[in-house]
């Protein structure tokens, strides 16, 4: 018998979240991140997990609200293809290694490196700085932790978390600097072409689950037909000819990146096959596709969420795997910075 790894324990590792703070994910969530987790599965040793612990920066949700967006999440990971069985699919807050190493990587935040976040500027800014809370601030460090534990090679994510990323490629080069080489340099794998879905009815501004109006965020969990109203319904651009230009087309631009991840056909294929029709036939062909994927989707989740059990013993098999690896490079990092380990 060989004592060889196994060839999956010999992948790199990939690791990434989402936060449990709709009913629903957006097309923005699937084309843009979980997609890709999928992809990944196959060649990487995954990690995914539903952040709660970040889903509770901006004003507390009603707890019960908040179980059921967490478990809504678990289903629709599954829908979307993440196989539990190749990856650990875990809730944040059931692996206490998140909340600690943030703790460790706060300290060795510069509060000015803080301030600089776009997305704690752009959240606090609602309602002013001082009524945003603490753990807004410190949100990207809690991402850094999240990521650190588990040394991943990739970060699959859409472009609004490149910066977070940056800072924990930062914060991680740092510790090593100060202590010894604990963690390694994650690369984000954010994906052109899908890296920013817009807005359907302000094609200028992210799909957003807090920003868009109902009219603008396709829902994954949305009746079909709803979607496909949207979708007709979408905001253009002047002219008629279906064309991709983001500056002067950003309306066309984002239906045809939409439907071009759909359908696994090139942007290119798509403007060649719409050439001399006008944007009515795309928009209702786009809405054809859409309606032909979300509602396996649809259907897949909703079994799943009938079976509570099931997901719990998802989460269950996902928080083992986790915690697994989380708990030693917490124990690499306090024995870095000088804590005493607990005597037995
Ligand atoms: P969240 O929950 O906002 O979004 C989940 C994923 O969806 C991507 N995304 C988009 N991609 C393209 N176009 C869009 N319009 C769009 N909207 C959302 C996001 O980039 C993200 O990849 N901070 C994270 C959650 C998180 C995390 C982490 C991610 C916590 N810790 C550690 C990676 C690693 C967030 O709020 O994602």
């Amino acid at each position: 018998m060989s004592d060889a790894p196994s060839a999956a324990a010999r992948r790199p590792r990939v690791l990434s979240g989402i936060q449990p703070t709709a009913d629903s994910f957006h097309f923005g969530n699937y084309l843009g991140a979980i997609r890709q987790w999928v992809g990944l599965q196959e060649t990487h040793e995954p990690f995914f997990f539903i952040a709660d612990l970040h889903a509770i920066t901006m004003g507390q949700p009603d707890p019960a609200v908040l179980r059921e967006r967490s478990r809504r999440c678990v289903a629709q990971l599954v829908a979307a293809g993440i196989d539990p069985s190749r990856s650990a699919i875990f809730l944040q807050s059931q692996v206490p290694a998140h909340a600690e190493l943030a703790w460790v990587l706060q300290c060795l935040t510069g509060f000015g490196e803080a301030r600089r976040m776009t997305q704690f500027k752009d959240k606090s800014a609602k309602d002013g700085e001082g009524s945003a809370s603490v753990g807004l601030f410190t949100y990207p460090v809690l991402m850094a932790a999240d990521i650190l534990l588990y040394r991943p090679e990739f970060v699959p994510v859409g472009e609004d978390q490149r910066q977070h990323l940056e800072l924990t490629r930062d914060l991680a080069g740092r510790f090593n600097h100060r202590y010894k080489k604990t963690f390694r340099l994650p690369e984000p794998y954010i994906l052109r072409q899908t890296a920013k879905i817009l807005d359907l009815q302000e094609p200028t501004a992210k799909m957003s689950k807090s920003a868009s109006s109902p009219g603008g965020i396709i829902e994954m969990l949305d009746d079909p037909r709803v979607s496909a109203k949207k979708i007709r319904s979408a905001v253009t651009d002047s002219g008629s000819d279906v064309r991709y230009d983001e500056e002067h087309k950003p309306g066309i631009s984002n239906l045809l990146t939409i439907f071009s991840a759909l359908t696994d056909r090139s942007v290119d294929d798509l403007v060649k096959a719409y050439d001399g029709r006008g944007y009515g036939d795309l928009k209702r062909e786009l809405a054809d596709a859409v309606v032909g994927f979300v509602t396996p989707f649809r259907d897949r989740t909703l079994a799943l969420l009938d079976d509570r059990a099931g997901l719990d013993a998802i989460l269950g098999e996902g928080r083992e795997k986790a915690v697994a690896v989380a708990e030693r490079t917490l124990a690499d990092v306090y024995d870095r910075v000088g804590f005493v380990p607990a005597g037995r």
